[in-house]
């Protein structure tokens, strides 16, 4: 047992109702551990003997159950007796649904994995409508299955097609989606929640729902198909997902025991796989972003920053409303932060604001927000004309084109424009923050705040600190960062930050292999097949032929050799071939349909005649460039830890996440290998010549990641 308890039971006399209401003393979520599971064990105990229900209750502001502990489970899974974890929760949750009088789990804000499966051994689950309410079974994202009762009742509950496509994907869902989903029975304001309990409660038991599939045959025909998807969107480095779709179609037609010994025993495979490893490592870097702060800072930028708790930003004024300025500018004013959007004229600023309306049109549609939040965040948007008075704003984040001549005029008449406190942020992809910095008489001030396109969904945010950069300023950065619910992590300094810097030779790659006679499409595959989310020559024409050159050219500055912009995407640029915003580029673009390779592409290279290398040939090149370049980052100390270039690549990314990152990939793979690999390829090409950080780690017998950081 924990020392203080985590959750505490009352009894309502008059209705003969207990009210368990889980608060874990001192955080702002509850999860559920071994202890407290122990804990909610002892309790089932002490229930009275005539009670009627029972209500589940969270005291967090934002979160019901938030799953279990992760960082248990991770231990647990490296070694230890997993087993008996996974039977305490399944035994405890069927006493759960073993008892005689009327459960309801009353769920407001996130109610995730073993939260889920708590509330679906109940009756009844009612749920708020705000926000903040979240449901979902998100394991096989960490690389194992919802197991206990997860897997077995949500089938049971909605279906096996239905709950495959929630559990495979691992997706969460806003509380009107799981209402619809029947997920939830009802969906109830908030501060009704337990009068609506009551009323469930005085409704009696509900009836049995029925078995969905009471014969192998049907469950085999649903699975036969979820795996066709599921096997084109994993192509095999799942093992979770295939597991668990096992586990359901084959538990759906079991009695309920054999069911949850088939959760059981795919938990305990998976729990050895490299991926689940892998998979919860991200975990645990994602919860280290969320709480990044002032040693991080201090070990970034060499010394501490003044205190831990900076002053909140209130007010933002975002220069630029293009792409990304108005995508940040909707994102901040949708955490309910005033914003004023800036441009050169009214006409660029209406462009700007007609994209965030849709942007929050778009959001409301998909249940994101409702209409009242999203016209509320709307409205927290202020358009201003170019000299728009900055005399009240916090913090300036600059989005204009991407011209150091252009961004230092913007910066010194910021900082005559801003209040001395404010902060003065750039979102340059590749930009030196230093040069910029230099434009202003107060350089500590000026920070780089790299969100990535498309905003809304990149949680990402790279923090790049200059060579003037004062910690308080970083620092401050993170924590507006977190405050807008994005993943900072810190980067010094240097051309590309961590992300395009990495990426970038594995793109000129591509266009390399591309202009030398490769198929376009082969190219892409071999990518896809590594488990990249799409492939390289894709990945260009989405973002443009030309931004690609552009950074290319910038990097190409200060990496010399290795990052030559090559000449086909200047080739392809004066040809008109600027990817998905010109319709062609590698590939033709023609409204839905899935791209082809396009002949003028192949034009453009000329006619080279070296054809396709194999397969894992084409694989181990590009991977390897991105392996070689995280290296450099780690050497040159652009972050403070190599598990910093992982998270960031996979965020940035998405890197193949069951690999963990391209350091975390070198590790497993073999660095000597990985190196005599490199040294092979140099011979003839030296771009490939490994990191000077690698060879000595393969040397040595050491490696990037060490032991895991869970
Ligand atoms: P964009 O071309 O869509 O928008 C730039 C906007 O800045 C335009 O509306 C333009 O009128 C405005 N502008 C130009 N000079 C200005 C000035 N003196 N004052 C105020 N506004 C001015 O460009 P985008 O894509 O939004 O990029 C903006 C910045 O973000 C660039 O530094 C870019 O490198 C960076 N970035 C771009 C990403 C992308 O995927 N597009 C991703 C991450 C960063």
């Amino acid at each position: 047992m924990t020392e203080a308890p985590t959750m505490h039971l009352a009894y309502r006399e008059q209705e003969r109702v207990h009210v368990l209401t889980l608060d874990r003393p001192g955080s702002s979520a509850n999860i559920l551990d071994t202890a407290a599971v122990r804990e909610l064990n002892a309790l089932l105990d002490c229930l009275a003997a005539d009670a009627r229900g029972l209500v589940l209750l969270s005291a967090k502001p934002s979160i019901f159950v938030a799953g279990a502990d992760v960082h248990e489970l991770a231990a647990l899974a490296r070694g230890g007796d997993l087993e008996s974890v996974i039977r305490l929760g399944q035994d405890t949750f069927n006493r759960i649904a073993a008892l005689p009088l009327v459960t309801v789990a009353a769920i407001h804000g996130a109610c995730l994995g073993g939260g889920l499966e708590l509330a679906l051994a109940c009756d009844y689950r009612l749920a708020t409508r705000d926000r903040a309410t979240r449901i979902g079974l998100p394991e096989t994202s960490l690389g194992i299955l919802p197991t206990w009762g997860g897997a077995t009742r949500l089938p049971r509950l909605i279906g096996l097609p239905a709950a495959l496509d929630l559990v495979l994907a691992g997706r969460i869902l806003p509380a009107p989606v799981a209402a619809k989903r029947g997920v939830v029975d009802e969906l109830v304001p908030r501060e009704h929640l337990l009068r609506f309990a009551l009323e469930c409660i005085g409704r009696g038991k509900p009836a049995r729902r029925s078995f969905w599939f009471n014969t192998a045959l049907p469950a085999a025909f649903v699975r036969d198909r979820a795996a066709a998807r599921a096997a084109a969107k994993t192509r095999g480095h799942y093992p979770a997902v295939t597991e668990a779709l096992d586990a359901m179609a084959r538990g759906v037609t079991k009695p309920l025991p054999d069911a949850l010994a088939l959760e059981r025993e795919a938990a305990l495979r998976l729990a050895r796989t490299p991926a689940c490893r892998n998979l919860m490592g991200l975990f645990a870097l994602r919860e280290r972003a969320k709480h990044l702060g002032a040693d991080d800072v201090a070990a970034l930028c060499g010394r501490p920053p003044a205190g831990d708790r900076p002053a909140p930003v209130a007010r933002v004024a975002v220069i630029g409303a293009g792409v990304m300025g108005a995508g940040i500018a909707q994102w901040i004013s949708s955490r309910g932060i005033a914003v004023l959007l800036r441009d050169v004229n009214a006409e660029a600023v209406n462009r700007g604001m007609t994209a965030i309306a849709g942007l929050y049109r778009d959001a409301a549609k998909r249940r994101i927000l409702s209409e009242v939040e999203a016209r509320r965040g709307l409205g927290l948007v202020a358009p201003a004309d170019a000299d728009a008075p900055l005399a009240r704003i916090d913090l300036v984040i600059e989005a204009a084109v991407e011209q150091l001549d252009v961004k230092k005029e913007i910066f010194r008449k910021l900082e005559a424009a801003a209040p001395p406190h404010a902060l003065l942020a750039t979102n340059t992809s590749a930009l030196p923050i230093t040069d910029l910095a230099k434009a202003v008489k107060s350089p500590g001030r000026v920070v780089g705040l790299h969100f990535f396109n498309p905003v809304h969904r990149m949680e990402l945010v790279e923090i790049v600190v200059g060579r003037a950069t004062d910690p308080d300023a970083a620092l401050r950065a993170v924590r507006f960062a977190q405050q807008l619910g994005k993943l900072p992590v810190l980067a010094r300094d240097r051309p590309g930050f961590i992300v395009n810097r990495v990426l970038m030779p594995y793109l000129v790659e591509a266009g390399l292999l591309f202009a030398a006679g490769g198929d376009a499409r082969e190219i892409d595959e071999a990518m896809l097949d590594f488990g990249m989310p799409m492939g390289p020559l894709r990945l260009i024409d989405e973002v443009g032929v030309d931004v690609a050159w552009h950074v290319a050219r910038e990097l190409g500055e200060t990496y010399g050799h290795r990052m030559p912009a090559p000449p086909l995407l200047a080739a392809m640029v004066q040809a008109g071939l600027l990817g998905r915003k010109s319709g062609r580029g590698f590939y033709i673009h023609a409204g839905k349909d899935e791209p082809r390779p396009n002949p003028e592409a192949r034009e453009v290279a000329g006619g080279a005649t070296a054809g396709t290398p194999p397969r894992g040939d084409l694989q181990r090149r590009m991977a390897l460039l991105m392996v070689n370049e995280a290296a450099r980052c780690v050497e040159e100390n652009v972050v403070a830890r190599a598990e910093d270039v992982d998270f960031a690549m996979v965020m940035g990314t998405g890197f193949a996440p069951f690999r963990g990152g391209p350091l975390q990939y070198a590790d497993d793979d073999g660095l000597a290998g990985t190196v005599a690999d490199l040294q092979r390829l140099a011979a003839r090409d030296p771009r490939f010549e490994p990191a000077a950080l690698l060879q000595a780690h393969a040397s040595e017998g050491t490696t990037f990641r060490g032991r895991d950081v869970t």
